[in-house]
């Protein structure tokens, strides 16, 4: 059995890395846990809670000690040096832009996982920590907005006179970007968002946002994330930002194209042409920001009244929630890590997931990962899928497709000519019955599966009912098949509850 330790961060980070909730559910995994004297203070987790939940509280040392450390940020070397030799590491260790954090765990035999770096897929949904950290900035994000700003965020008619609602727009619908986009119009306020993917744009509607388009073309990366925006997008979106920086009072960026810097959006004639009393808070100062004039960390006040917020801390500014989400994700991951429930980590290579995040194994580094391709990854081009040599494989199925296709009408003729009668008409109607199925089902849109399973469930009932009036037939035939339909009709209805249980018990609320 291992020992988890969790430490305390160091001043100016409010995380925590893991709540009293996720330490008992880690006890539960069979670790051993310990907790840092204070780690948990300034997320509001106090000790006695860590120690009701079954950890024990000691001090820095001892919870450095432990064969796997969980931490938020990235170690400082007087950090690594407290780490037991051969010790397992799992934070934010920003893999691509600290080589330093890099070379200084490999020297002392550690393992090291970087929780930032889990890839975008759906798999791995319940660990991606930067999407969780992000919906939380893109709501904060608001929040801060509206502390700086002088007015209301939502309209009003009062007996003073009427109120107009606060015009907000966001760059970058993504994670952080939706979540503003859904704070900002529950406060009341006109939202509009643009994004170079159109895809975004029902996302942004859903959440009461208006999508504004920028006509011209962008390809999308492999990865999940957003490819690099041509020159003619940037020329079309400068001209929308210039005509939206002169009409709203609140902007919210969050454009970012990972392994660049951050695109440059508003500039300084933008920011010039706002409003006095205007907010702007630019998520991406960090990475060089999108706006110009912000500065990573900062508040400014332009020569014009405008606020520019470049907060680079948003998620630690809700340090309860973050840490909450935080700890859930690590859970998580160490879920994954521990398929015995042993208190066991078990690093296999040959998952996806596993191989993207490590990035120190016993000393040796394996960084970086190779490159992974997601669900959302552009579709064939139409040229392409219409070239005029196919490949021999294609050429093989699509004769065997056409065989098929023949072998199963002769078998239908010649049931019809020779069976008695009216097997041939139930037959016809069967098969005219299968091809009407095909082509309908097939048809269906991904987003309704969930509909077509009750429908499906209604037509097993059927077929239930109607084996089991065939179950009394006096051919021996005839009662076997029922038997048989009677049988993969329930699984189907019986399969069908059980699916819908699971996901309705995904939107139940789970203790903190
Ligand atoms: P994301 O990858 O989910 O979203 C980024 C969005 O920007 C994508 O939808 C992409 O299509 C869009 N985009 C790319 N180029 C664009 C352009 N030229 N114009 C408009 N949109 C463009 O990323 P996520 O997780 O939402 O993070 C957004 C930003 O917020 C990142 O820069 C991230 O580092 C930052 N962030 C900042 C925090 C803080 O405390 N300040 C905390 C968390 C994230």
């Amino acid at each position: 059995m291992s020992r988890i330790g969790i430490v305390a961060e160091l001043p100016g980070e409010t995380r925590v890395s893991a709540t009293p909730s996720t330490v008992g559910k880690l006890i539960a995994l069979g670790y051993d846990v310990v907790v840092e004297a204070g780690a948990g203070q300034a997320s509001a987790f106090p000790d006695d809670a860590y120690r009701d939940a079954g950890g024990a509280v000691v001090d820095c040392a001892t919870a450095w000690q432990a064969d796997i450390v969980l931490k938020v940020d990235a170690p400082t070397p007087a950090e690594v040096d407290r780490l037991a030799d051969g010790a397992t590491l799992i934070g934010l260790l920003s893999p691509a832009l600290r080589p330093d954090v890099r070379e200084s765990l490999a020297t002392r035999g550690i393992t090291a996982l970087a929780l930032d770096a889990v890839p975008r897929i759906s798999r791995a949904q319940s660990m991606d920590v930067l999407s969780s950290m992000a919906n939380i900035s893109g709501y904060r994000a608001v929040v801060e907005a509206a502390h700086e700003f002088g007015r209301f965020f939502t309209g009003q008619v009062t007996a003073a006179g009427k109120v107009p609602p606060a015009k907000v727009l966001v760059a970058g619908a993504g994670v952080a970007g939706l979540a503003a986009i859904g704070a900002a119009s529950s406060l009341g306020a006109i939202v509009r968002a643009t994004d170079p993917r159109p895809e975004v744009a029902d996302q942004v509607r859903s959440i009461g946002g208006e999508y504004l388009p920028v006509e011209a073309v962008v390809e999308q990366s492999t990865d999940g994330y957003a490819k690099a925006t041509s020159e003619a997008y940037d020329r079309a979106a400068a001209e929308l930002y210039s005509a939206q920086a002169r009409d709203v009072d609140i902007i919210i960026t969050t454009a970012l194209i990972p392994g660049r810097p951050a695109p440059r959006l508003i500039t300084a004639a933008d920011v010039a042409a706002m409003q006095p009393g205007s907010v702007i808070v630019d998520m991406a100062a960090g990475q060089g920001g999108n706006v110009e004039g912000s500065v990573a960390g900062e508040r400014i006040v332009t020569p014009n009244g405008v606020v520019i917020l470049g907060y680079t801390d948003l998620a630690g500014r809700l340090p309860t929630q973050a840490s909450q989400l935080y700890g859930t994700n690590l859970l998580n991951l160490l879920k994954l890590l521990t398929p015995g429930k042993d208190g066991t980590i078990v690093l296999d290579f040959d998952d996806v997931v596993q191989r993207s995040i490590t990035v120190v194994r016993d000393g040796e580094s394996t960084w970086p990962p190779p490159p992974v391709s997601v669900s959302v990854a552009p579709a064939a081009k139409p040229e392409a899928a219409a070239s005029p040599a196919p490949a021999p494989k294609q050429g093989i199925s699509q004769r065997a497709r056409t065989g098929l296709v023949a072998f199963g009408i002769g078998v239908f003729f010649l049931v019809a000519a020779t069976a008695p009668a009216p097997l041939p008409q139930h037959f016809t109607v069967l098969m005219l019955s299968v091809v009407v199925g095909f082509y309908v089902i097939g048809h269906v849109h991904h987003a309704l599966h969930t509909p077509l399973m009750s429908v499906t469930n209604a037509i097993s009932g059927i077929i239930v009912v109607g084996a089991m009036l065939q179950l009394a037939s006096p051919f021996p035939v005839v009662q076997v098949l029922a038997a048989i339909a009677v049988l993969l009709a329930s699984i189907n209805i019986f399969g069908g509850f059980s699916v819908t249980r699971r996901m309705l018990a995904m939107f139940q609320k789970g203790s903190r």
